[in-house]
């Protein structure tokens, strides 16, 4: 018999997987295509290792990592994911809590569940705004004054979608938002009671960005009309950071660099869209010897654990994000599943950097410890 207290990510992936519907769990866990290229990043962080150190005092041990001029408690931030509160109600204001606690990035969804106004509200300003392009791009742009409106500072275009990707698992649930309850649903949530009373019982989770009137979206509408000029036009029109996320190509991300984006964010959408494409873990080291040591350099997808933090870190990441497994510790165990994963991840990473010899993160990525 298990517990269900949480000691690691896949202990809340293997509870989460109980508690939800089969439709919820596999477009949360699912990926695209055969699912090699999720299994190709996970062998890539897996082979990779950290060096134990010996003997150096590391009692003094701080988390902290500064991302755009702020000190970050953790050098661990939220991905930005769209429908959050599928995993349980209220799960988008528990990533906006837990933002608040440790003054660390709340990337909020283009279609998050909750409204982006009450999401930054309740992180205390720790959130920055995702951004899709969309259709013809005209809500795109709507969408970033509604943002900066709001007093969002960093936005984050996401570039990796011109296309939603195949992702077998999701479609033959026949997951659709907002979701239909066909039979096979219906039977799928009959069977898991205490997500279907609970969600259902708040209300549908829905697209909440899109409620209010003049902003619409197609979760599967085409986002193939971006170009190098939508970028252009983005840059002028928004004056805070702005992170350009789903980048696995050296010349892309200079070409980006060249079009002064603030950051570039390395990222395979946690392997969710090109099946064949590149582990992206593999490509952070390339991407910062291409950009130099000075340039902002993010990283997430497939990191499971503080170690793996501390390997994108030593790759040349600056920052890096956790997406899927803080839904899992949610559906787990709602607020307090989430704040016992964050301790994990926490501990982890900590015990690890005892272990390799470091007290601090540092700001350069040529020599990533202190
Ligand atoms: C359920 C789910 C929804 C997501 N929605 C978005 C989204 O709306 N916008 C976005 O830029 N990325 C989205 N992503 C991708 C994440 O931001 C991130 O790249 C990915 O989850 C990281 O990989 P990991 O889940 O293996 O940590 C989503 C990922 C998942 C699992």
């Amino acid at each position: 018999m298990f517990s269900n207290t949480i000691h690691s990510a896949e202990d809340a992936r293997r509870i989460a997987k109980r508690r939800l519907p089969w439709m919820v769990f596999d477009y949360i866990d699912g990926s695209a295509g055969a699912e090699k290229g999720a299994a190709r990043n996970r062998a890539a962080l897996d082979n990779a290792t950290l060096s134990p150190r010996i003997l150096r005092d590391v009692s003094q041990r701080s988390l902290s990592k500064s991302v755009f001029g702020k000190l970050a408690q953790r050098p661990f931030g939220i991905a930005p994911m769209g429908m959050c509160n599928l995993a349980a109600p209220g799960a988008d204001l528990m990533l906006a809590r837990l933002a608040a606690k440790y003054d660390i990035p709340h990337c909020v969804s283009t279609v998050a569940s909750t409204p982006l106004e009450e999401i930054i509200e309740v992180a205390e300003g720790n959130a920055w705004f995702q951004l899709y392009f969309s259709g013809s791009g005209e809500g795109t742009f709507k969408l970033v004054e509604r943002a900066k409106a709001a007093g969002y500072e960093t936005l984050i275009l996401t570039v990796d979608v011109p296309e939603v990707g195949r992702r077998p698992r999701e479609l033959r649930h026949g997951f659709k938002m907002p979701f239909k309850i066909g039979v096979s649903q219906f039977i799928d949530f009959a069977l898991h009671p205490r997500w279907s009373l609970s969600t259902l019982s708040a209300g549908k989770p829905d697209m909440a960005n899109f409620k209010m009137e003049g902003f619409e979206f197609d979760r599967t509408e085409s986002r193939a009309k971006a170009t190098w000029e939508t970028l252009d036009k983005l840059r002028q029109v928004w004056r805070g950071n702005l992170v350009v996320k789903g980048v696995l190509d050296v010349e892309d991300a200079l070409q980006l660099k060249a079009h002064g984006v603030d950051a570039i964010q390395v990222s395979s959408h946690g392997a969710r869209q090109l099946d064949s494409a590149p582990s992206p873990f593999k490509m952070i080291s390339h991407m910062r010897t291409a950009l130099g040591p000075e340039f902002p350099l993010f990283y997430d997808s497939g990191l499971r654990s503080g170690e793996d933090v501390l390997k994108a870190i030593e790759a040349g990441a600056d920052y890096t994000f956790f997406g899927r497994i803080l839904q899992f510790a949610i559906a787990a165990g709602g607020e307090t599943g989430l704040e016992q994963l964050w301790d994990v991840l926490s501990d982890e990473t900590s015990i690890a950097m005892a272990q390799i010899g470091i007290n601090r993160l540092s700001e350069n990525p040529k020599a990533p410890y202190v």
